[in-house]
């Protein structure tokens, strides 16, 4: 897999694939993506053969304005409200499609429903808009493997399989987009992330339920895989570190006892959440590579996109 630092030309380059049904990875600002033409049921098996991913589990399909949108879509007034408020950024509607949608059944997973997202980096909006079509683009990571942040993550986790990685520094956010299911009237949060509850509750008026991995029938197909693991164990709300084990710090580390620790990282040494979920999948990457037994998780603060972060590493640890 070739990576090719992001500009015009290699945007050109990017798009003249992904037009003649290749895949291509893509900079977003939640996590790199593996792209192709929503449309063309040839280039979307592209992607569920590369990541190895169950055809079951659908893929979300990507544009570059509501109106780009409004030919392959229903939005509910749920969907609108939600829309107006976080467009272009890291949240994904499920919603119900069109007639006269032409996105192959197989992005859908044959749903009658479609997850659709506007992502906010120039670099996405530019290479979906000049594609002309929606391009389907789930993270670009071995099905199971924790998401992509960098270009190098991309490369490390698909080898040569697509063409075409374009880099464009680090992903801000780090953590995938949240999932609101807006098919009924209200809406349910199906995979948790950089918008919260508490966002959506400003905007619709009630907070939304938060699908819970336990419920007996998720929302999200995606929800049942085995997901953002890495191959060591860990340990959460850790307040020491055991002999070989690595630390995996959030804020001060002054109150723990990290003597034993072979290995620290710090997620964020000022406590800040936003940056820590932007160091998450970076880190776990690290870490994991490092040889150590297992990995001590400090406790991290269940609120705003904390939860996010403690969703992922729960499931992490819950395999
Ligand atoms: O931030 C993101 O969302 C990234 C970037 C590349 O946009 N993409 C991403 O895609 O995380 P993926 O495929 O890794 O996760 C998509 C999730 C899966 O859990 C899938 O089951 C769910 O969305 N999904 C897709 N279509 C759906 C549908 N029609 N109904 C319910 N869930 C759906
Ligand atoms: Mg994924």
């Amino acid at each position: 897999m070739t990576i090719k630092s992001v500009s015009e030309s290699v945007i050109a380059e990017g798009v003249a694939l992904l037009r003649d049904g290749c895949c291509v990875s893509i900079p977003t600002e939640t996590v790199y993506g593996l792209a192709s033409d929503a449309i063309n049921g040839k280039a979307v098996a592209q992607i569920f053969d590369i990541k190895g991913r169950p055809t079951f589990n659908p893929l979300i399909s990507h544009f570059y304005s509501i109106s780009h949108l409004s030919d392959y879509v229903e939005l509910n007034d749920t969907a609108k409200k939600l829309a107006s408020a976080f467009w272009p950024g890291p949240m994904t509607l499920i919603v119900k499609r069109s007639k006269n949608c032409k996105i192959s059944d197989l992005t859908c997973a044959g749903l009658s429903t479609i997850a659709v997202r506007i992502p906010s980096h120039p670099t996405a909006q530019k290479i979906i808009k000049a594609a002309g079509v929606p391009l389907a683009a789930p993270s670009a990571n071995k099905s199971g493997e924790v998401s992509p942040t960098s270009a190098a993550h991309v490369a490390e986790s698909l080898g040569d399989k697509a063409p075409l990685i374009i880099a464009d520094g680090q992903s801000k956010i780090g953590l995938e987009s949240t999932v609101i299911d807006c098919t009924d009237d209200r809406a349910v949060i199906a995979r948790m992330g950089a918008i919260t509850a508490d966002d959506c509750e400003a905007v619709l008026g009630y907070r939304p339920y938060v699908a819970d991995h336990n419920d007996e029938k998720p929302v999200s197909p995606g929800q049942l895989l085995k997901h953002y693991a890495p191959k060591t164990p860990l340990r959460l709300r850790a307040y020491d570190v055991k002999e070989g084990e690595a630390l995996l710090a959030f804020g001060s580390t002054k109150f723990m006892n990290i003597k034993n620790a072979t290995k620290a990282m710090n997620l964020s040494e000022a406590g800040d959440l936003h940056e820590a979920a932007s160091n998450l999948f970076s880190y776990l990457r690290q870490l994991d590579k490092s040889g150590v037994q297992s990995i001590a998780v400090m406790d991290i603060p269940n609120q705003g996109i904390g939860l996010a972060i403690n969703d992922r590493l729960k499931r992490a640890v819950e395999q």
